[in-house]
């Protein structure tokens, strides 16, 4: 139970802050037991602040960890009846108009397993200071609208940390016997969460890069030793990153050194520290046969989003953290932007929808459901969700299409050159955009304060004696907490008629609806309509003939749409659209159709007297599609520009959770037999076709992570899993072959997936032989490791939760390591549907247990594994009753931290 009720904070209770900090100097001297923060502030009030009458107090915040040591208002030591420490702030009374305050306090990271503030991975000292972290360093006002300039200097034994790093330039070193020091000085003014410190035994990769001034940055990459030989990757992804953002956007790199650092225990992904990014090892590490593809992309794109944050976030940052999606939903943009145009633009953008849909999707439909600007927390943490994130990236998307590239530009120079070295507002944003264009985006701005996923009904009407084609949509969004009635939205929806032949018909439309004309490279032509109201027809004139239109093409706009689509037209859109997401949508919409309908019969055959064999026929239709689509890559051959990828994105059927996403009531068992049976169709009907692919896209004996050398291994191991469906021992025989030869690890792993997933005899014989294999393979490579417990996590066979808990047995097993946790119980909480809701409730009470045993070691990670306990509301009653029952027993829990408090009492 928690004592007193923590703090709930609102955004409109924002006030500026009553102190400005002109300069911080730290000296952190690291030593094993204790470490000691003298900090000098140069600091003076706040013109701006409102003056309440009298007060000339300064709160300071602190974390209870911290032991203050000495505390002196220009050089005077202060008596204890001039402060007073309560709890986690520091009150100071009547300190003049400005002054230096110079503090010591004493901290033990070492004994920091929150990994928040300084703390240890492994043997170095690293920090985390967003949003809140820099507070369990040092007294400050740690609140991202106070902007300093930092020098810090680091002292440590030399031995053990010859790398001394924090933010910045280094300008001045020294020793001191066994002990070194470096001082760092970042000449640009910024808040306490950018702040950054790395002391280690570490090495480095250098490169360089010239900007488009003209200006040299070192660029430096840093791990431990034995991760060395995986930074190449990442350091390309650097210099990519940073050409692609003087192109595209403008923006040039602003020191002269550029830093990352790769850390083993860390809470997120990654960090966008000034100048010197701190990153998870997952997001940074990449050797062909340690790494996935999809590693490898994962790499290119949060080594992106980092550095795009140096001006999305850095140069120009958030007034509050109710502003958090002002630098992260536009950065997820830029990031997505920047992996488009590195690999295939249709594939990046349907696994970006795919990523919406699967976790943003059902947040916006759950107790925890938020605007992409909250309006209140009680503790920030719990808001680094998809919906600021992912739903943040698709508003800033929204005005892109609404303005169309070339003007959204003109408001994105103008947002950086107004705001550059400011902390603003998504307000100050928005004002950009329409200031820059003349556009009034009044009731756009909706989407930044109406939480929800909108649903839009579209009915077409075709006059042929008119010749027009009238497109109706209607909108509506489903009440969420605190937020009942919501006003229609301002939706861009990207349109094109298709002609019987399926081509693209010239579109004119009466009235002034338009937002912007798109024509493809080919020629093709979309509008974007400017949905606004309720409900809104549009004319389309001088079409020739009944179209089938293709509605909200490049999902532009995160919403639900209905039309009343037949199987039919499906088909005809997933061969003929000239818009490559649609293509794929089409072919995801026939899969829900046909397999929704094979639940039904599942369902109902459930629910007679006497259970009944249900009808769960595979619709043909489908399945000929899937040969349609093999045909076409057979067809290619091994022509090297055919766009595999794409192919194996149309071959992965819509996912488990996407479908429960579509359900009222989840009957994740009917959801996971009806998929499984369409694949054994897919498997058996298909499997010349799948053979031939799988033969045809043998690679070479060099590893590329080029697009089209991902798209082929993707096409090939999609082709091996279907294989494997029907668990003969042919299909396993290749499997264990291509374990025995692969040479990278995409390959590797999609092969051993294959076995450990299914029941065959033939697997089962040869499974635990494979997984041995690789553990003694990969025992001393944490990140493989990490694979060997997820895939081992997911498996839908019974009897996986026996595993789970044999697995945390492990000597490889900790709890301390979030990758590692992440890799077993969050894996399988979050992707394995059918265990983790077991009937029996098994699968509740065993995260309840490891979320109330992580809390006490790091609350962030608690709090983030809970998600899939909170979404009771999806299931059938006997569930609901058991994932209350273990959302009640963490409640009950002693001293629970108000990352997990926030997150059970507001689903409960
Ligand atoms: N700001 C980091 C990012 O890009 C995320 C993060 C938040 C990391 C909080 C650590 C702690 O996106
Ligand atoms: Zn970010």
């Amino acid at each position: 139970m928690k004592e007193g009720q923590p703090q709930n904070i609102q955004r409109s209770e924002y006030t500026a802050p009553s102190h400005l900090i002109e300069t911080t100097d730290l000296v952190v001297d690291i030593n094993e037991d204790i470490t000691t923060v003298k900090s000098v502030l140069k600091m003076s009030k706040n013109p701006a602040a409102e003056s309440k009458a009298g007060s000339q107090d300064l709160v300071l915040d602190g974390g209870q960890d911290l032991e203050t040591i000495s505390i002196k208002v220009d050089g005077r030591e202060l008596s204890s009846n001039e402060y007073s420490i309560e709890g986690e702030k520091l009150s100071l009374f009547d300190v003049p108009e400005s002054f230096q305050l110079e503090t010591s306090v004493a901290i033990k990271p070492q004994e920091n397993t929150t990994l928040e503030g300084l703390y240890k991975s492994g043997g170095m000292f690293c920090t985390q200071c967003e949003a809140e972290g820099f507070r369990h360093i040092t007294w400050y006002l740690d609140r991202p609208d106070v902007l300093s300039k930092f020098r810090t200097t680091v002292h440590a034994n030399k031995k053990d940390y010859p790398i001394l790093l924090s933010n910045g330039n280094d300008i001045e070193r020294g020793e001191e016997g066994e002990r070194h020091w470096v001082t760092w000085e970042d000449p640009f003014n910024k808040p306490a969460y950018l702040f950054a410190l790395v002391a280690g035994d570490l090495e480095c990769v250098e490169d360089q890069f010239t900007t488009m001034s003209g200006r040299d940055v070192k660029l430096q990459i840093f791990s431990e030793a034995h991760n060395i030989d995986k930074v190449g990757h990442g350091m390309t992804s650097l210099k990519n990153s940073m050409k692609w953002d003087e192109e595209a956007y403008g923006r040039e790199y602003d020191l002269d050194i550029f830093m990352i650092v790769a850390v083993e225990s860390f809470n997120m992904g990654a960090m966008e520290n000034k100048g010197l990014n701190i990153f998870n090892t997952s997001c940074v590490l990449a050797r062909p046969d340690t790494t996935t593809d999809a590693g490898y992309q994962r790499v290119e794109a949060v080594v992106g989003h980092e550095y795009f944050h140096n001006w999305s976030g850095n140069r120009v940052t958030c007034r509050d953290w109710f502003q958090l999606s002002l630098k992260e939903g536009f950065t997820v943009l830029r990031d997505q932007q920047f992996s488009a145009a590195m690999g295939s633009e249709t594939v990046c953008r349907v696994n970006d929808v795919a990523t919406l849909r699967a976790a943003q999707f059902p947040e916006d439909a759950g107790p925890m459901a938020h605007p992409i600007r909250p309006d209140s927390y009680i503790e920030i943490n719990n808001f680094y969700t998809a919906t600021v994130y992912e739903k943040g990236a698709e508003v800033v998307r929204m005005i892109r299409t609404i303005l169309g590239e070339n003007k959204f530009r003109l408001g994105t120079d103008l947002y950086f050159d107004r705001h550059d070295g400011q902390a603003v507002t998504t307000e100050d944003f928005v004002c950009a955009m329409e200031d820059a264009n003349e556009i009034n985006l009044e009731q756009f701005r909706r989407w930044y304060s109406q939480a929800g996923t909108p649903v839009v009904d579209a009915l077409g009407e075709y006059d042929a004696e008119a010749r027009t084609y009238t497109l109706t949509l209607a909108q509506s969004c489903p009440a969420t907490p605190g937020q009942k009635n919501k006003q229609p939205f301002h939706m861009p929806i990207t349109v094109g008629l298709l002609s019987s032949t399926g081509d693209d018909q010239a579109l004119s439309i009466t009235g002034d609806v338009i937002a912007n004309k798109i024509r493809s490279a080919s020629g093709e032509e979309s509008v974007v309509l400017n949905f606004t109201q309720d409900k809104e027809s549009f004319v389309f004139t001088d079409v020739p003939e009944a179209p089938v239109p293709s509605i909200l093409r490049g999902f532009s706009a995160p919403v639900k749409l209905e039309y009343p689509y037949t199987r039919d037209d499906f088909m005809f859109l997933m061969s003929h659209d000239s818009d490559g997401f649609n293509r794929w949508e089409a072919g995801q919409r026939l899969a829900i159709n046909v397999i929704q309908e094979m639940i039904a019969n599942l369902q109902q055959a459930k629910a007679q007297p006497v259970e009944q064999s249900a009808d769960i026929a595979v619709d043909q239709r489908l399945i000929s599609a899937f040969a349609s689509v093999l045909d076409q890559a057979i067809a290619a051959g091994k022509d090297p520009s055919f766009d595999r990828a794409m192919v194996a994105e149309m071959l992965i059927l819509p996912s488990e959770s996407y479908l429960a996403e579509l359900m009222d009531v989840v009957d994740v068992d009917a959801i996971h037999q009806a998929r499984e049976r369409v694949r054994l169709e897919i498997a058996t009907r298909l499997r010349p076709q799948l053979m031939t692919i799988y033969e045809l896209c043998e690679g070479g004996y060099t590893y590329e992570a080029t697009g089209s050398e991902i798209g082929r291994r993707d096409l090939r191991n999609i082709a091996l899993s279907y294989l494997m469906q029907q668990g003969d021992d042919e299909s396993v025989a290749l499997c264990r072959k291509q374990f025995e030869t692969a040479i990278c690890m995409s390959d590797t792993a999609a092969a051993i997936r294959a076995v450990v997933n299914s029941s065959a005899d033939a697997a089962v014989i040869v499974k635990s032989d494979l997984l041995e294999t690789f553990y003694n393979r990969w025992e001393n490579e944490a990140l493989v490791i990490d694979l060997w417990f997820t895939m081992q996590a997911v498996c839908p066979l019974p009897g996986t939760l026996d595993t789970v808990k044999d697995l945390m047995a492990h000597p490889a097993f900790t709890l301390n390591n979030p990758n590692r946790l992440r890799s077993l119980i969050g894996a399988f909480a979050g992707q394995n549907n059918v265990n983790f809701h077991s009937v029996d409730g098994s699968g509740y009470e065993f995260l309840a247990s490891q979320i109330i045993a992580v809390d006490a070691i790091n609350p962030q990670i608690a709090a983030r594994i809970l998600g899939p306990l909170t979404r009771w509301g999806n299931y059938d009653t006997k569930r609901q009753a058991l994932m209350k029952e273990q959302l009640n027993r963490i409640l009950a829990t002693e001293n629970l931290s108000n990352n997990v408090f926030e997150i059970v009492s507001k689903s409960l």
